[in-house]
């Protein structure tokens, strides 16, 4: 059985036999009994096992070593110590994979830069194995957002040729041998001779695709891996990450924005449910006031500002600024962290300067600024960045060539302008950024698996 289930309803087990499989966290032992802290994986809480003198296993238990893989059977009693109100008395033992003496993850406090060069073994951490079930449960928190709000699961395609956030961010899927690239006669790579027969990308978001069934199923969402090339070693940036993308036909920015703040109370209540040990964890580890914070914006109306009204607010700040803030200029990391701790929550910023948003956005009357939202959390900055997309066939080509869109790329994007345009919006949330919000780590290298990032591409 799982310990998960065990601990469901422990006082249920009092005095019965149970067998469990799993690995030893912990082992101590004097000349007549010894304790093991038991982790099966499915419950963040350890069981403590006991064995006494008397066990005719007592010398091999009594030997077992950190990280070892066990199976055990025994009774489940009353403890009589302060850690736990159940144990386990072993009756029969079996040592199912010897752990070596050089396994890394002992019992004792290891920094997070340790543990992040042993990612194939830190999910055997307390820590570890909180942040990634969360993760898990997020995941199927926002599946469930979805689909109950008959929002289709749309799977973007992985290998494309649009260029959505810039081709420039993009990975090259390629076949060639890249030591006997062919050339056409003016020296240029000849694409043609590749499998696809021209340029092809690794995606660095499903939007442009998302739009299109979106334009068929009204409403649509997205979740998956996305690839970028952009060389930032920062706490919030890796290569490779996972995003949710929803979009809505028939909706606006107001109405993206009614949807992400729904949105996120619904997943950071489900967490908050479904993993309360964790987060308790996390509230006194990690972030000190994690469960204050995540139930105030339960509770709360998120902030929604213009971009004009942020940049407002940080020139009557009394900071000295690193990046002077500008009305035509994107918001600095330090910008961001003063914002969201003036009003002490998520904050909506709207309607940005058009020439450093993307090319896809919608033109607001004003001709200067595009109908574009990022939603900025303590900690994590950016969170989702989203907008209402331009659906006036002239203005969009406009924009595309303002922007140096290559047209015949994305013709077919273009088309659905044509083909029962309508207006609509959408938006991105980083699910790492997601899951640092809700543990309170500071840095996307401990929230993802194996974390790609520059110079750092192992296992
Ligand atoms: O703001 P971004 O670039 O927007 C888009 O990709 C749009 N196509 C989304 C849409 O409207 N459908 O990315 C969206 C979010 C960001 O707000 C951030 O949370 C996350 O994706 N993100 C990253 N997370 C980790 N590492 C990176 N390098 C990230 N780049 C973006
Ligand atoms: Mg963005």
């Amino acid at each position: 059985m799982d310990v998960k289930d065990l601990f469901k309803d422990i006082k249920k087990y009092e005095g019965k036999s149970v067998t469990l499989e799993g690995w030893v966290r912990n082992n101590r032992n004097q000349s007549n009994f010894g304790f093991i802290d038991f982790n099966d994986g499915t419950y963040f809480q350890s069981l403590q096992l006991v064995y006494e003198k008397d066990n005719k296993q007592f010398d091999e238990i009594s030997k077992v070593r950190v990280g070892s893989a066990i199976k055990v059977t025994g009774k489940i009693v009353k403890s009589e110590g302060s850690g736990q109100s159940h144990e386990m008395k072993i009756d029969s033992f079996e040592l199912m994979g010897d752990s070596a003496d050089d396994y890394p993850i002992q019992p004792k406090r290891h920094t997070r830069e340790f543990l992040r060069d042993m990612a194939y073994l830190r999910p055997r951490t307390n820590l570890f194995n909180a942040v990634f079930r969360v993760r898990s449960v997020a995941a199927h928190a926002i599946h469930e957002y979805f689909q109950s709000n008959n929002y289709v699961y749309f799977h973007s395609p992985i290998l494309t040729a649009a260029d959505c956030e810039g081709s420039n961010q993009m990975f090259k899927a390629t076949t060639f041998d890249l030591n006997e690239v062919p050339k056409d006669k003016d020296g240029k790579i000849d694409y043609s001779k590749d499998l696809f027969g021209h340029e092809v990308y690794i995606t660095g978001s499903g939007q442009l695709h998302g739009e299109t069934f979106a334009l068929a199923y009204k409403k649509i969402y997205t979740f998956g891996p996305t690839m970028r090339t952009e060389k930032s070693n920062t706490k919030t940036h890796a290569n490779e990450f996972w995003m949710i993308e929803p979009e809505i036909a028939f909706c606006d920015l107001n109405g993206i924005m009614d949807i992400e703040e729904d949105m996120l109370k619904y997943i950071i209540k489900y967490v908050m449910d479904k993993c309360p040990l964790e987060i308790d964890f996390f509230d006194k580890f990690v972030e000190k006031g994690l469960k204050d914070k995540l139930n105030k914006v339960l509770t709360s109306k998120f902030e929604r500002i213009t971009h004009h009204e942020a940049i407002d607010l940080l020139k009557k700040a009394k900071v000295k600024w690193e990046f002077e803030p500008d009305y035509k200029e994107d918001i600095a990391k330090e910008h961001e962290k003063y914002i969201t701790e003036y009003f002490n929550g998520p904050v909506f910023i709207t309607d940005w300067p058009k020439d450093i948003k993307a090319w896809y956005m919608r033109l607001n009357d004003d001709n200067e600024t595009v109908a574009a939202v990022d939603l900025e959390v303590p900690g994590s900055g950016e969170l989702i960045g989203g907008s209402q997309r331009e659906e006036r066939l002239e203005v969009l080509e406009e924009l595309m060539q303002k922007h140096g869109v290559d047209k015949s790329k994305v013709d077919w994007y273009v088309n659905t302008r044509r083909f029962g345009g309508c207006y609509h919006a959408g938006f991105g949330l980083g699910f790492e950024r997601l899951i640092m919000y809700l543990t309170g780590i500071e840095n996307i290298r401990d929230v993802i698996p194996f974390p790609r990032t520059p110079n750092n591409c192992d296992y």
